[in-house]
């Protein structure tokens, strides 16, 4: 499998909208070509900022028809992984939070969600390859977590080809999605390197024509 067999996936970020008007927000992401949402739960703990929990997830699962996928940035996400089963497509874990990370992506999956497992910029790829044939996602962070709005780093790229290759050598299908200052141009770089699944929170949030951004991110 190329890269040509995945798709671009481009999933907004919901943490760039305004919070006092979701219902608008999930519909103008939806009207621009959203595939998924992304929701970035953080706890104070795991990142340095709090953004949202649960019910805020619920509520957009309300609002909204495309899949969500979830990105867990806390501490204990075995504890909190049931909480958000009903409402996410997709449970995404970091690797880096103390917890039994085999145990975790079962409980996503035997809960019907897909399964993901998130690394931080800092973190190499050795300490997810123990893990690759359980998951359905391989999110790759191009920014260290906790806020929007931060630049791209560039470093994290060889290691979007590097899960690309293991994913051929290993004959998996999960999905490399990159998150953290994508645009056009970073998306580029980040698909040159075997990216299928952009989150955009800014870029998208921000543009003056969201439609015509993620067609363009769609298409590099
Ligand atoms: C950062 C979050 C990202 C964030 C991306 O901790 O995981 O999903 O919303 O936002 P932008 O696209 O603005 O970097
Ligand atoms: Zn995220």
């Amino acid at each position: 499998m190329s890269t040509a067999d995945y798709p671009i996936v481009v999933a907004p970020s919901i943490l760039a909208s305004d919070f006092g008007k979701l219902h608008h927000e999930v519909q103008r992401a939806e009207a621009a070509g959203a595939d998924w949402l992304h929701l970035d739960v953080m706890d104070g703990h795991f990142v340095d900022n709090i953004s949202f929990g649960p019910a805020f997830v619920e509520a957009t699962c309300r609002a909204a028809s495309v899949p969500l996928d979830v990105h867990l940035m806390i501490e204990r996400p075995d504890h909190y992984v049931p909480r958000f089963l009903t409402n996410a497509d997709n449970i995404s874990v970091h690797v880096e939070a103390p917890h039994d990370v085999k145990r975790t992506l079962a409980m996503i999956r035997n809960g019907g969600s897909h399964c993901g497992l998130a690394l931080n910029p800092s973190t190499a790829l050795d300490a997810v390859l123990p893990f690759l044939d359980q998951i359905d996602l391989l999110l790759v962070m191009t920014v260290v977590p906790g806020f929007g709005g931060q630049s791209f780093i560039p470093e994290a790229l060889p290691k979007v080809r590097a899960a690309a290759e293991a994913r051929a050598r290993l004959g998996l299908t999960f999905r490399i999605e990159v998150d953290g200052g994508i645009n056009v141009e970073t998306g580029r770089l980040a698909r040159e390197h075997g990216a299928d699944t952009m989150v955009v929170g800014t870029a998208a949030f921000r543009a003056p024509d969201m439609r015509g951004f993620i067609s363009e991110l769609r298409c590099v």
